[in-house]
């Protein structure tokens, strides 16, 4: 792969999707081969939303590959408290490191600080936008489990705000895999994301029950309730909830049926899950390091 900046999952090929998750898999077979791959690479962790995992994952990767990392801290640590602008911010920080990692609540954050900047800039969400390399580590759990070939796969939950799922959707046009969306009737995808599909020539189908799905599907990709993106918490409160699998739901799914969660979950899937053989969103969250070790190899 030879991209300059990582925005949306939809500059991803096929080749190049396959590329990285090759290259991570020999990282995990075998991490101890790539520990002095980049000595000498810093990146720049620019978080202006809460992380975890994308945050802590990018920061081992870049120390797993030999490399190191600056960390701009929270929004109120930083100068943004005082009112300086992203570009500015982006700026100084692309002065300092090799490539910036960045989050941030507005769509279009990462393409806008991409043109200030002649570092690599990779997204790590923007708003309800894109989260690709999210994707990634997405797309090689899936492969683990249930191979790319041939494949059903349902997204439930918050599928208007949850960038998780744009990105998801975009790689998966170039698998060829069917697709079933299940939520509420308010948060259907977004007219953007429907109408790049249909481009695709991808099979969706949309769905507000589960129940009309879950024995056909290959892959269950549950995702949170975006709450802090929703403009009036009285919307929030009308669908939290509704959208939540147990143990007793995968009755009705296919014994191999891998179920999957970008995290964090707050409800949507209880936890008498997490001791079924349907649950792998806690090694999805592990396989961010190596996913993003192969994709920083790329890019630095
Ligand atoms: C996701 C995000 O930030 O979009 N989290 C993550 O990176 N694993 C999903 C979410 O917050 O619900």
């Amino acid at each position: 792969m030879r991209h300059d900046h990582l925005i949306g999952a939809n500059q991803l090929s096929r080749a190049d999707i396959e590329a990285v998750l090759d290259r991570a898999a020999e990282i995990d077979a075998d991490p101890s081969a790539f520990a002095d791959a980049h000595p000498d690479a810093l990146l720049g962790l620019c978080f202006f939303e809460p992380s975890t995992r994308t945050r802590m994952s990018f920061d081992t990767a870049i120390k797993r590959l030999g490399g190191g990392s600056v960390d701009m801290g929270t929004v109120e640590s930083s100068s943004v408290k005082k009112g300086e602008s992203l570009a500015d911010t982006v700026r100084v920080i692309a002065g300092y490191t090799d490539g910036i990692v960045l989050r941030h609540p507005s769509e279009g954050a990462a393409t806008m600080a991409s043109e200030f900047v002649d570092v690599p800039v990779i997204n790590a969400g923007d708003g309800a936008g894109q989260h690709p390399t999210q994707t990634l580590l997405d797309l090689y759990t899936i492969r683990e489990n249930a191979g790319l070939d041939d494949l059903t796969v349902g997204v439930m939950g918050d599928l208007k705000y949850g960038r998780t799922v744009h990105s998801l959707a975009a790689a998966l046009t170039t698998f060829d895999a069917r697709m079933h969306f299940v939520s509420p009737e308010s948060l259907r995808l977004p007219r953007n994301v429907r109408f790049d599909l249909h481009e695709s020539g991808a099979v969706v189908k949309e769905h507000t029950d589960l129940d009309d799905v879950l024995g056909e599907l290959d892959v269950l990709y549950v995702t949170r309730i975006q709450r802090e993106r929703f403009p009036d918490e009285n919307e929030y409160r009308e669908v939290a909830g509704e959208y939540r699998i147990d143990a007793d739901t995968l009755d009705a799914a296919r014994d191999d049926l891998t179920v999957m969660h970008p995290l964090p979950r707050v409800d949507e899937i209880a936890s008498d899950v997490d001791e079924t053989d349907h649950a792998h969103y806690f090694e999805q969250a592990h396989n961010g390091v190596p996913v993003r070790m192969a994709l920083l190899d790329s890019m630095l």
